[in-house]
């Protein structure tokens, strides 16, 4: 069969709400791309922010910025799908499962038909059941279709650790793995800051109460998004980071070690299902999961999301 060509440094955006919207204005000034296409079931509002997005490119980098339709995706090098209705308050995330599945019904197939040959980021929530529906839906080999996953949790927890020990959160190296939701799971017990491990860190920087303290930042980390939803109704800055972070990976071929969701086969005893675990991501998506050291408490939980999640899965019909 011909290769097909793509047009790698083209992306498209499907889903023009906050999160949509702010991910592509992070994108803009990323230089990644040299096009993006905005296409979103309101066309007006893709238009809209389309325009709006492109009166920045005069303090970024050339590129073109348009709202456009199906037709689009087919030579594009990377789509993202964030359309899908949010969390309201109160809503976790789970409780979107049916309305979100249902939108997936109407793009995912879209994506099909045109021979899409890119890599595809599941965005809307709950990620990783929708990643686990797109790769249905998509027929797309399981490497090439990635959810964000927990790649935002971990960010949070990086942010909130550096807060705390006053360093640099770039230094911090923890995961969150699991469903990137109430049931996720922090790897404490493989958690450092350059080397050192956390507990030593902490001591140095006056803190004590180990176990007070992790319990207390996992869960303002796990309830992050219930309360920035609560003050402000959606969460949108923190998510168009990691978006940028996922496509750097994968327009660079940097072969980064990142926490996204994609189907496992194997680690842990999981098979078939999509939930996060860091894995090596670059210019063909999934290059391979990395085992992550858990003890036998966070082997327990990470099963125990993945129970949670197969349970989902198991109602759903495609
Ligand atoms: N993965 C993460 O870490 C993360 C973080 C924040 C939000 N989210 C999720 O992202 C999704 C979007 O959130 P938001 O705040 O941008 O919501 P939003 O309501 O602002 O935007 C959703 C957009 O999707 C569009 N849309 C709906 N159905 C469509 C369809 N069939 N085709 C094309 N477009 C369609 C709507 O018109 C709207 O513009 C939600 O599911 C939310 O939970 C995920």
């Amino acid at each position: 069969m011909e290769k097909k060509t793509i047009n790698a440094k083209k992306a498209v955006m499907i889903g023009c709400g906050f999160v949509g919207s702010a991910s592509v204005f992070a994108l803009m000034q990323s230089g990644l791309f040299t096009e993006i296409v905005l296409i979103d079931a309101d066309k007006a509002k893709a238009e809209g922010e389309a325009m709006d997005i492109s009166h920045g490119i005069p303090f970024a980098s050339p590129m073109k910025i348009y709202a456009g339709d199906y037709d689009d995706v087919a030579d594009a090098g990377i789509i993202i799908v964030s359309a899908g209705a949010g969390q309201k308050p109160g809503e976790t995330r789970l409780d979107l499962v049916n309305k979100n599945v249902g939108i997936f019904k109407s793009i995912i197939p879209e994506i099909a038909k045109r021979n899409f040959a890119g890599i595809l980021l599941i965005v809307a929530n709950p990620v990783d059941i929708l990643t686990q529906v797109a790769i249905k839906l998509s027929g797309l080999p399981e490497n090439r279709v990635i959810g964000s996953g927990t790649v935002l949790d971990t960010a949070r927890l990086r942010y909130m650790l550096g807060e705390h020990l006053s360093v640099d959160s770039r230094s911090v190296h923890a995961f969150i793995v699991g469903e990137h939701g109430d049931s996720e799971v922090v790897t404490w017990s493989s958690a450092n800051v350059s080397g050192v491990p956390l507990s030593t860190m902490c001591e140095m920087r006056g803190h004590f109460k180990h176990k007070e303290n992790t319990e207390e930042i996992a869960e303002s980390v796990k309830n992050s998004a219930y309360e920035i939803i609560n003050k402000k109704h959606a969460t949108y800055y923190g998510i168009a980071m990691s978006v940028k972070r996922i496509c750097e990976a994968i327009m660079r071929d940097e072969k980064s070690i990142l926490p996204v969701s994609h189907m496992i086969h194997g680690a842990c005893d999981i098979d078939g299902i999509c939930l996060s675990m860091p894995a090596i991501v670059g210019a063909d998506g999934i290059e391979t999961a990395i085992p992550v050291n858990l003890d036998a408490e966070e082997t327990a939980k990470l099963k125990e999301s993945a129970d949670a999640l197969k349970q989902i899965i198991d109602t759903i019909n495609l």
